[in-house]
């Protein structure tokens, strides 16, 4: 493809809301020399082990694969014009439905574990704030997730943010009122697995692929 055509096609990418491929090239995965920076990010999310972001950079600085028997994880940076990382996204197996299928057996938690994808946590350095690095990691995320064959991606949040509701449904999440629980169809049990939520906790969803709706309140069409 010529210059003039590729320029083309990525302004038509950008006019459909996806990443355009130059922003593309800037959010890469974090590799073992990202590590102090990618901990310095992570801490700016209030986690509920304070302890995980140094658990995370020291696997990234081991040089451990991200990647788990159960399903893929990613951790995403997006780099500034400096070449080092302004923002940090982390993503993985969603721990609270995999317990929630103990009963029905590993086949079963290995199966949701490669069909959904938690949102763990979004983080941009306090002075590239406004510029949309957040909304291009959700984009590519979601968009190297959905090409793994990925169908839904979850996510929570807390109250301390701030309300983040109108920023996630921007981004194409169904988001929860406070503390509600979000509630998966299991095909072969008829019912539902519930992802818990505290009072002070928000839930929300978003379809990878087509077919996914949430009847009734119950998220069908992911496994
Ligand atoms: C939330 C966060 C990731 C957004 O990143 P960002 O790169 O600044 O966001 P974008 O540039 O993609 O989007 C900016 C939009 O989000 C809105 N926004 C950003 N933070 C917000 C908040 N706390 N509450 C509500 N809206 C917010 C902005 O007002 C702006 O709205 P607009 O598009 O209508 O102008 C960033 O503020 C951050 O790192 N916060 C601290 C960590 C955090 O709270 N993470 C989220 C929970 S894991």
């Amino acid at each position: 493809m010529g210059k003039a055509p590729r320029r083309k096609a990525e302004a038509r990418t950008a006019a459909e809301g996806r990443p355009s491929r130059a922003e593309r090239r800037r959010v890469r995965p974090a590799g073992p020399s990202d590590a102090d920076r990618v901990q310095e990010l992570l801490e700016l999310i209030v986690w509920t082990d304070p302890g995980l972001p140094a658990t995370m950079a020291a696997t990234l600085r081991a040089g451990a694969s991200p990647a788990s028997p159960a399903g893929m994880r990613l951790l995403l940076v997006a780099d500034g014009d400096d070449g080092k990382p302004d923002a940090v996204l982390t993503a993985g197996p969603p721990g609270e439905w995999l317990q929630g299928l103990r009963a029905f057996g590993p086949a079963a938690q290995i199966h949701m574990a490669r069909r959904v994808v938690d949102l763990e946590g979004v983080a941009v350095d306090p002075g590239r704030r406004g510029q949309g690095l957040g909304a291009l990691l959700i984009e590519d995320a979601a968009h190297r997730f959905r090409n793994a064959g990925y169908r839904l991606m979850s996510g929570t949040f807390e109250l301390p943010y701030g309300d983040l509701t109108g920023y996630y449904e921007k981004r194409g999440f169904t988001v929860l009122p406070p503390g509600k629980p979000l509630l998966l169809r299991i095909p072969e049990d008829n019912g539902a697995v519930a992802y818990p939520a505290d009072p002070h906790m928000q839930q929300m969803w978003r379809p990878l692929a087509p077919g996914v709706t949430a009847p009734g309140g119950v998220i069908d069409g992911v496994l």
